[in-house]
């Protein structure tokens, strides 16, 4: 299995890092508007669209075991993978986007290291979720991934509430909503999460008004 490159130094980790800029693409029609998700630039990766050939390299951490332990949706094979990503890209083409599965590269080396996803699951309210490869944790990475979510849901997207749900032994997401300026809602006990899979869940929000106000 290849290693992951890393020629960066380890990573700044502050607390609450520079707002990334955003750019997207937005092509209006009668039908509505596309959204393309180009490429957004944090300290040390480009977050962006995804594209087929990224399976490969989400099989390389999504399938490891530590990966796996926190997070409910758990694929076999690397054909999985490729099937999640094809899902994926089906959605992207949806004229009225509601689910973005985003890409993380890292700058320095073009590798995918990294995904989060949004998703419209009310009006204005997006649920955001991440995954690093297990190899990078403690860099700084995921929150750099969390920092973009935020941008796109409420710059872009127009979001009020943007929610976050980790399993409760879950400490790195859960720290990491706390990096992102969250606060915890509650703690679902025995929480249905896949089919036949229960959990404790805890749920962490942050509203528009309190993200635009943060200190950036
Ligand atoms: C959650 C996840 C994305 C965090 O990624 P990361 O790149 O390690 O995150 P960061 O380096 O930005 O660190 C964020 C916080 O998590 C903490 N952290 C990182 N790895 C940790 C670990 N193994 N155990 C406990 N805390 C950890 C960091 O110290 C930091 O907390 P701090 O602000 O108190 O210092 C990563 O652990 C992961 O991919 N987990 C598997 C997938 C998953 O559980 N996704 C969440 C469900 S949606």
């Amino acid at each position: 299995m290849p290693r992951i490159v890393l020629r960066l130094p380890m990573r700044n980790r502050a607390v609450r890092p520079t707002r990334p800029s955003v750019r997207i693409k937005a092509k209006q029609s009668q039908m509505g508007t596309k959204v393309e998700i180009k490429g957004i630039e944090t300290p040390g990766l480009i977050i962006r669209d995804m594209v087929a050939s990224d399976a490969r390299s989400f099989a390389r951490y999504m399938l490891r075991e530590e990966y796996q332990a926190t997070i409910a949706v758990r694929y076999q094979t690397a054909a999985d993978v490729q099937k999640f990503v094809a899902r994926c890209l089906r959605r992207q083409a949806a004229l009225t986007r509601s689910v973005f599965h985003l890409s993380a590269e890292l700058k320095a080396s073009s590798q995918v290291i990294g995904d989060g996803f949004i998703i419209m699951n009310r009006p204005k309210t997006f649920e955001i979720g991440w995954g690093v490869h297990p190899e990078l944790w403690g860099r700084g990475f995921g929150t750099e991934i969390g920092n973009a979510l935020m941008a796109i849901a409420f710059e872009k997207l127009g979001a009020t509430t943007v929610w976050a749900k980790s399993f409760v032994n879950n400490a790195a997401s859960i720290r990491l909503c706390n990096r992102l300026g969250m606060t915890q809602d509650r703690v679902s006990q025995n929480h249905p999460v896949a089919p036949g899979f229960r959990t404790d869940v805890s749920f962490h929000s942050i509203s528009a008004t309190d993200y635009f106000d943060a200190p950036y």
